[in-house]
C-alpha cells in the first residue's frame, strides 16, 4: 500500500467517473459514500458491520469531537482510530459548518468563530488553525479545510463575502496543515448558486493547490434542481485529477445525479438517521416501517437485499420492534439503509466502468417509479 495519498481514475462514462484514493489506512473506492461517524461512533453499528455494509471510510466531526471527549484527550488515547476502533480512514469535517447550525452564541470574524457548546454552555473558538490542530489531533486522513457556509437563501453580496473570507480561511489551513505525508486537505468551494462565484472560488483554491476539492454551500434548502443547475457548472471548474467531495449529500436520487455530473464522494446522515425514525431506502423508494400495514407482513423489507434485516426478520417483526421502542429496531434498520447506500455505489461503480451509466441510471428511476410492493 502506498505511503503516500493518491487519486487515479480508472474508467469515465459521460461526466462520471470510477477510480480509487489511496492511503496508508486502506483504499477508497469511487462514487463513495461515507457514512457519518460524527461523535466517534457510526449510531446503532458496530465499526466491524459498517465494514461489512461495504463502507471503506467513514466522517467525522471537528464540532462534536472537540466538545466531547476533547481532541487532546483522544490524541493521548492513541487516536480516533483507535478510540473508535475504525482502522480504515476517516475525513473530518472542519467545524465551520456544524458551529453555525449547532452552537449557540456564536460570533463571527476574520480571526473564526467564538461560540457557546450545545452541550453544556461553555465556551469555545475555533479558527483555521485551531480547527486543522484538532482533526491532526484526532489523526484524520482526509482533513477538510476551515470555511463558512452560508445558509440559503442570502443575498449575492453577503456570499461574495462569505467566500472570500473562507478563501483566505484555505490559505490559513494549507499553511496550519504543511506537508503531512499520507494525509490529505481538501479545499471547499463555496460562492451559493452563482456561476462567477463559483469559478472564482475555484480559482482561489487551485491556486493554494489541494488534494482533492469539495463542493460546499449546496443541500442547505436550494432544492435538487437548483443544486444541479449548480453542479453543472461547478464540478466542472475542480480539478479532473483530483477527487470532488459533495458535501452533506443527499438521498439516494441527489447521490446518482451529483455522480452523473463528476462527483466522486459523498456523505450524508440521511441512511443512519432515517433508520432510527422507522425509514428504510430501498430500490423502490422509501418504506416507513411503522405503517400499520407492515404488522403481519411475514415478508423482508427488500428480497433483492441481502443484509441482516432483510434476509433474517420480517416487516412485522421490524414494524414490531419500532413501535415498540426497542434498541433492535435502529440497529437492523441502519444497517439495511448503509448496505443499501454501498449496494447502490458498487452499482453506480460497476455502470460506469461499463460505460452504461445512462442506461443503469435509467433502470434506477423506473424501479422507483414503481414504489414499494
Ligand atoms: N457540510 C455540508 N456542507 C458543508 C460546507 O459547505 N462546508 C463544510 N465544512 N461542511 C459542510
Ligand atoms: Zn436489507
Amino acid at each position: 500500500m502506498s505511503d503516500r495519498f493518491t487519486f487515479s481514475v480508472s474508467a469515465t462514462s459521460g461526466d462520471a467517473r470510477v477510480g480509487e484514493m489511496s492511503t496508508p489506512r486502506g483504499k477508497i473506492r469511487t462514487p463513495a459514500f461515507m457514512p457519518l461517524g460524527t461523535a466517534a461512533t457510526v449510531k446503532a453499528m458496530m465499526p466491524e458491520s459498517v465494514r461489512a455494509t461495504g463502507a471503506d471510510i467513514i466522517l467525522g466531526n471537528t464540532y462534536h469531537l472537540m466538545l466531547r471527549p476533547g481532541a487532546e484527550r483522544i490524541a493521548a488515547l492513541g487516536g480516533l482510530h483507535r478510540f473508535m476502533n475504525w482502522e480504515r480512514p476517516i475525513l473530518t469535517d472542519s467545524g465551520g459548518f456544524q458551529v453555525m447550525s449547532l452552537a449557540d452564541l456564536r460570533k463571527l470574524t476574520e480571526e473564526g468563530v467564538r461560540f457557546k457548546s450545545h452541550i453544556d454552555g461553555s465556551k469555545h473558538m475555533l479558527s483555521p488553525e485551531r480547527s486543522i490542530e484538532i482533526q491532526t489531533l484526532l489523526g484524520s486522513d482526509i482533513v477538510m479545510c476551515f470555511d463558512e457556509c452560508p445558509a440559503l437563501p442570502a443575498d449575492r453580496t453577503r456570499i461574495a463575502e462569505s467566500m472570500r473570507m473562507s478563501m483566505r480561511w484555505a490559505v490559513r489551513s494549507r499553511d496550519a496543515f504543511g506537508d503531512r505525508p499520507g494525509h490529505a486537505l481538501f479545499g471547499i468551494q463555496q460562492g451559493g448558486l452563482e456561476r462567477d462565484l463559483r469559478e472564482e472560488s475555484a480559482e482561489a483554491l487551485k491556486r493554494i493547490g489541494f488534494d482533492g476539492y469539495a463542493v460546499g454551500g449546496l443541500a442547505v434548502g436550494e432544492g435538487q434542481e437548483a443544486m444541479f443547475d449548480c453542479l453543472d457548472f461547478a464540478t466542472g471548474m475542480l480539478p479532473e485529477d483530483r477527487p470532488r467531495y459533495l458535501m452533506g449529500v443527499g438521498k439516494p436520487d441527489d447521490i446518482v445525479g451529483a455522480v452523473k455530473r463528476g462527483i466522486d464522494m459523498m456523505d450524508c446522515v440521511l441512511p443512519s438517521r432515517s433508520g432510527r425514525t422507522g425509514q428504510a431506502f430501498t430500490r423502490r423508494g422509501v418504506v416507513n416501517i411503522k405503517n400499520a400495514r407492515h404488522a403481519d407482513d411475514p415478508r423482508p423489507l427488500d428480497e433483492a437485499c441481502s443484509c441482516p434485516a432483510c434476509s433474517q426478520y420480517s416487516r412485522a417483526y421490524l414494524h414490531y420492534v419500532f413501535r415498540a421502542g426497542e434498541i433492535i429496531s435502529s440497529m437492523l434498520l441502519t444497517w439495511h439503509n448503509l448496505h443499501y447506500y454501498q449496494e447502490l455505489m458498487a452499482g453506480i461503480r460497476g455502470a460506469i466502468a461499463a460505460d452504461r451509466f445512462e442506461a443503469w441510471e435509467a433502470d434506477f428511476h423506473a424501479l422507483r417509479a414503481q414504489g414499494d410492493i
